[in-house]
């Protein structure tokens, strides 16, 4: 649109000159005043001409009549006078040829910016806590987080994704209990994190009827803060198992991370600044033996940071951390997406960064995500309420292969394709929500093919691939006339990408993405139903078609990476 006024503003400068002779009026100027009408059916733009009276010593009504006698412009189709306005109706040809050539010249680049330029965002996500379940829970904060580190390339910023493993803290010494008393080698080796979560478990059942065992596995952490050599091996092993599992899960969504330094990096002397600022300022205070930060004045709990024995926690490993990130990777922004119930959390320790001094505090940013609950229950690792993520993966998987098995069997790489539909159906359902909304996760819901749904979005992106691989050629110099409503609407809903783009940076939101496909995927759909392509009536209209769906394909294909869904040609 910026390009629109811009031309418009002075086609109207130039209509003014002639009216009127010369005045010290300039093109940004009028740019500057001109409105969107309240009301669409008035006009697209609108000049308001009371803000020219006093340069031409004229009344607004009769300004407004004058220019709209003398406007010539390739822009608008329409300039009527009104009460003192002077509305304007965008030519629809004009807007066509502006929105579909920058698509076709932009390609991957149509949507992105670069206002980031030279800016750094570092963002924490997915970061689950090993060797315990990587479960349904977790599909929020892996997904959120790593299409908002995609949404902020696309704007130009370099960006850092992090998986700040829960790799530290006291379930480490149970499993090392657990694991001495009743675990086995080859079963682990074999049946991988599955086998460790079994042994948590058990550990856990175990612990109700003997005390002594937690007891054991604290003594047992401490031997592995203290750099027990058999327990760091162990611990390492763990480690390991569970990242295998992960970087499977991470793969099925094309997800990679740029660093993985957890909360065992920062349980040790990365502390000592943060702790030493604490000090220096007087924040530090003990309580019960505790070391924490009164934070009553703001409404807040107290900030936990070192327990009685003088071992960390959560929050100052965090704390430690952001220091770390701040120092490593010079960020302007830093994003951590977790669930909404550790919002207090990342409030405390943000409060407690500010009351360090550190400038930088406000430039951490929390992006948090409501409950998922499974048809209808809360999740509870307790009683076995939990869908896993790669199992959750695995059933959708089956289905797409079992519907492709049926309706296209001899599709190639039916595989692939079954997990990029597969897969995407699950995101696209979460996704499909506003974050902060509890979400009930229904498998049949989010495993149907019907409605707004992610095989339908992919399914229209093949659409315009096989649409597009029929066609003999490309003309991308077209001339854009508009013959009927549905391209008409098409063109406005693809001029919207941008927008949606900015937008959803701005509120750290991906649904925003997700709705916008489904808009545009909706409106390419009536398009194509009621518009025929190919085979439309003359070779001017064939062109004026094939551009466009040209640009719905780069469209809708941005907008699906975007939510890290993948471009299926074919389905
Ligand atoms: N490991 C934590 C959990 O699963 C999430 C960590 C979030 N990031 C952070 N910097 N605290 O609950």
């Amino acid at each position: 649109m910026i390009e629109t006024k811009k031309r418009l503003s002075s086609d109207i400068l130039s209509a003014a000159l002639t009216v009127y002779g010369n005045s010290d009026l300039n093109a940004d100027t009028v740019f500057e005043m001109l409105e969107y009408p309240p009301d669409k059916s008035m006009g697209d733009l609108a000049l308001p001409c009371f803000k020219l009276s006093r340069t031409f010593r004229r009344s607004p009504v009769e300004i407004a009549l004058k220019l709209a006698e003398n406007i010539d412009s390739s822009v608008i189709s329409e300039a009527t006078a009104l009460n003192g306005y002077l509305n304007f109706k965008i030519s629809k040809n004009y807007f066509a040829g502006k929105v579909v050539s920058r698509i076709l010249s932009e390609k991957e680049r149509y949507g992105g910016s670069d206002v980031g330029a030279g800016k750094t965002v570092v963002l924490d996500y997915s970061s689950p806590n090993v060797a315990k379940p990587f479960h349904i829970g977790h599909l929020g904060t892996t997904v959120i987080g790593h299409s908002l580190k995609k949404l902020h390339e696309f704007a130009g910023y370099k960006c850092i994704g992090i998986n700040y493993l829960g790799d530290w803290g006291t379930q480490f010494g149970k499993l090392i209990v657990a694991y001495r008393k009743w675990g086995d080698k080859k079963l682990i080796e074999d049946g991988g994190i599955d086998k460790l979560v079994e042994l948590y478990v058990k550990f856990h059942e175990e612990a109700e009827k003997d005390e002594s065992l937690n007891d054991m596995a604290r003594a047992e952490f401490h031997k592995l803060e203290a750099q027990d050599e058999e327990n760091i091996a162990l611990w390492k092993w763990f480690l390991k198992i569970s990242l295998i599992e992960y970087s499977k899960t991470y793969k099925q969504l094309g997800i990679e991370f740029d660093n993985y330094s957890g909360e065992s990096y920062f349980y040790g002397d990365k502390k000592d600044l943060p702790i030493k600022i604490l000090r220096e300022k007087g924040l530090l205070k003990v309580d019960d033996g505790a070391s924490i930060v009164d934070l009553s004045e703001y409404n807040m709990p107290p900030c936990l940071i070192l327990k009685s024995d003088g071992s960390s926690i959560y929050a100052i490993r965090d704390i430690a951390s952001a220091f770390w990130r701040k120092e490593e990777f010079n960020f302007d922004k830093s994003i951590y997406v977790t669930s909404a119930g550790q919002s207090v959390h990342f409030a405390q320790f943000f409060k407690v960064i500010e009351l360090m001094g550190m400038e930088w505090a406000d430039r951490l940013v929390h992006v948090p995500y409501g409950t998922v609950s499974i048809n209808g229950s809360k999740l509870a690792t307790r009683t076995g309420n939990v869908i896993l993520l790669k199992d959750l993966f695995a059933m959708a998987i089956d289905k797409v292969a079992a519907v492709i098995l049926e309706k296209n069997p001899n599709l190639e790489n039916k595989e692939e394709i079954a997990e990029s539909v597969g897969v995407g159906a699950i995101v696209f359902y979460y996704l499909s929500n506003n974050r902060i909304r509890d979400i009930n996760f229904m498998l049949e819901d989010a495993l149907s093919f019907e409605g707004n749904t992610g095989p339908y979005v992919q399914y229209t992106y093949a659409r315009t691939c096989s649409i597009l691989s029929k066609a003999n050629s490309l003309v991308e110099n077209v001339s854009l006339n508009i013959t009927c409503e549905e391209e008409n609407e098409l063109v406005q809903v693809l001029s919207r990408f941008p927008e949606k783009v900015s937008e959803a940076i701005e509120q750290y939101e991906p649904s925003v993405v997700t709705r916008y496909i489904l808009e545009l995927a909706g409106s390419f759909n009536r398009f194509y139903h009621n518009c025929k392509i190919l085979g439309a009536e003359n070779e001017e209209t064939v062109n004026v078609r094939l551009a466009l769906t040209k640009a719905v394909n780069i469209t809708l294909g941005n907008a699906l990476e975007l939510i890290c869904l993948r471009k299926t040609e074919k389905i």
